[in-house]
């Protein structure tokens, strides 16, 4: 079910404990990202589920780069956000009064694959297309289903009750290696993998999609060094999908 905002189980402090512990894994994250937005200009951008904002503000420091607006529905996150001076609106994708072809770049930052209910995916992705203008992009970065780590993280979400000690040093190089000391898995209720969000996007009517994937190590090995993302998606523990709204769609 989608967030309430209120009982999603984000906790500010363990939340930025993510950025900061593995520091590898959030700056191969960033290269990522910064290698999708700017595919092109990214002009008037929003990013939508941005937790904290801490990447954000990692993009304005590192690259000079502002996003113009941020969606967020975390109440534990959201002020976070505020402090840092971001202009944003405190609710969820499906219900942010988009605004006719109003951006040139909307991105979901780890917040794309699996927060958003399955039978209201296509029509948020669908008012993420109305609200691009033409030659627009929306991009969605985060970790497949079918990566390593994915596989990983969909197998302890799906069986909460299983022993966690012989996984632990498949999840301790991971950004979510506190889930192998017992916490709980609180991400990304519905999974699929890349193919899936690859139909969907080109059903909507995306075109030229592309795609760099970062992190390629095997998940104990994931915060050993910073890897600079590569073309594709085939390999990739976090992976970006950048697909372009046609100049002349309408
Ligand atoms: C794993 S965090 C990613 C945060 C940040 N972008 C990053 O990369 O570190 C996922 C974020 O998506 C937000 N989120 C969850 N459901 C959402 C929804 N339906 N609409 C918008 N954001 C959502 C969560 O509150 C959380 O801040």
């Amino acid at each position: 079910m989608t967030t309430d905002g209120a009982n999603d189980g984000f906790e500010y402090h363990r939340f930025e404990r993510h950025y900061t512990e593995r520091p590898n894994i959030t700056e191969s994250r960033l290269r990522l990202l910064w290698s999708a937005l700017t595919t092109k200009v990214p002009g008037r951008t929003l990013s939508i589920g941005a937790g904290t904002g801490d990447v954000e503000e990692s993009l304005r420091e590192r690259y000079g780069f502002t996003v113009d607006e941020i969606v967020e529905p975390s109440d534990a996150l959201f002020p976070a956000i505020q402090s840092k001076g971001f202009h944003a609106w405190h609710g969820i994708a499906e219900e942010y009064p988009y605004e006719k072809e109003s951006f040139d770049t909307i991105y979901y930052n780890g917040s794309s694959h699996g927060f958003i209910d399955d039978e209201n995916l296509e029509e948020t992705f669908r008012k993420n297309f109305d609200a691009l203008r033409p030659g627009g992009r929306l991009i969605l970065s985060d970790v497949p289903k079918e990566s390593t780590l994915g596989i990983l993280l969909f197998t302890v979400y799906e069986h909460p009750d299983l022993d966690r000690s012989p996984y632990a040093d498949l999840l301790s190089g991971t950004a979510f290696f506190d889930i192998a000391q017992g916490k709980e898995p609180t991400y990304k209720p519905n999974w699929h993998v890349t193919t899936f969000y690859i139909e969907l996007l080109e059903r909507i009517g995306f075109v030229d999609l592309q795609f760099r994937q970062t992190v390629l190590a095997n998940s104990t090995f994931q915060n050993d060094a910073v890897e600079d993302p590569v073309a594709g998606y085939t390999q990739g523990n976090y992976v970006a999908i950048i697909a372009t709204k046609p100049a002349a769609a309408h």
